[in-house]
């Protein structure tokens, strides 16, 4: 089969739940992966929540950031004025951030294996808060201590358009749609692309109410 109607069925096969997309050499996008976690995994991203609220951050640039952060496990990632950074410390209270729950922590480890990496110990889980309107520029995940580990990235709620650039910040970023559970990781060769998030369009979620959330799992120290 040719022509518009092979696309059409090759891109049902692969937005179905389990259907794995290569978006790069090294990198894809698990449809549907975390559906069968969230049970176990919401009340431990509450929990972790109550402890460590969203908060908004300021770039070293002084701009402050639509999406709001929080992050568990030994190690969050931080920005203000003085630059980007991890910390075993909420800046908000000088506490360690939320132990990572085991959900969490186990999903990314399977998303990884899935893709190809296994031996993945994620030390890092920064959580991304998007309402409509917010965004993430363009950007590569530079400030962990070695490249080796791939990321994982796990989108819960609103959909999102994810930007997946090359290794120059000019090269055109593909456009790939990301729902409710959809999990995509990328690392080796890609480790270093430029990736982002497009402004979230208005919307309810029947689950996750007018926001996205995204988990990042790194090794960072
Ligand atoms: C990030 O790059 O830290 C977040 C990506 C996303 O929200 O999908
Ligand atoms: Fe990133």
């Amino acid at each position: 089969m040719s022509g518009p109607t092979a696309d059409l069925f090759a891109d049902a096969a692969l937005q179905q739940p389990g259907g794995r997309e290569q978006i790069g050499e090294e990198s894809y996008v698990l449809r549907g992966y975390a559906l069968p976690w969230i049970e176990r995994l919401l009340p431990e991203l509450r929990r972790v929540l109550a402890q460590s609220p969203f908060r908004q951050m300021v770039t070293p640039g002084g701009f402050t950031m639509s999406a709001a952060l929080s992050s568990c496990g030994d190690l969050g990632w931080t920005t203000d004025t003085r630059g980007y950074r991890y910390s075993p410390l909420d800046p908000r209270n000088q506490q360690p951030w939320p132990a990572m729950p085991d959900a969490l922590r186990q999903l990314a480890v399977s998303a990884a294996t899935e893709a190809g990496f296994s031996d993945f110990l994620p030390d890092a889980c920064l959580i991304n808060r998007y309402v409509p309107g917010a965004k993430m520029s363009l950007h590569q995940d530079k400030n962990e201590r070695c490249y080796s580990a791939p990321v994982v990235s796990v989108s819960l709620g609103l959909p999102a358009t994810f930007l997946f650039g090359g290794h120059q910040r000019a090269d055109k970023p593909q456009k790939v749609s990301l729902f409710h559970g959809d999990v995509v990781v990328w690392g080796g060769v890609d480790r270093l692309r430029f990736h982002g998030v497009m402004p979230i369009k208005e919307g309810e979620h029947p689950v996750m109410g007018p926001q996205r959330i995204n988990l990042t799992f790194r090794t960072a120290g």
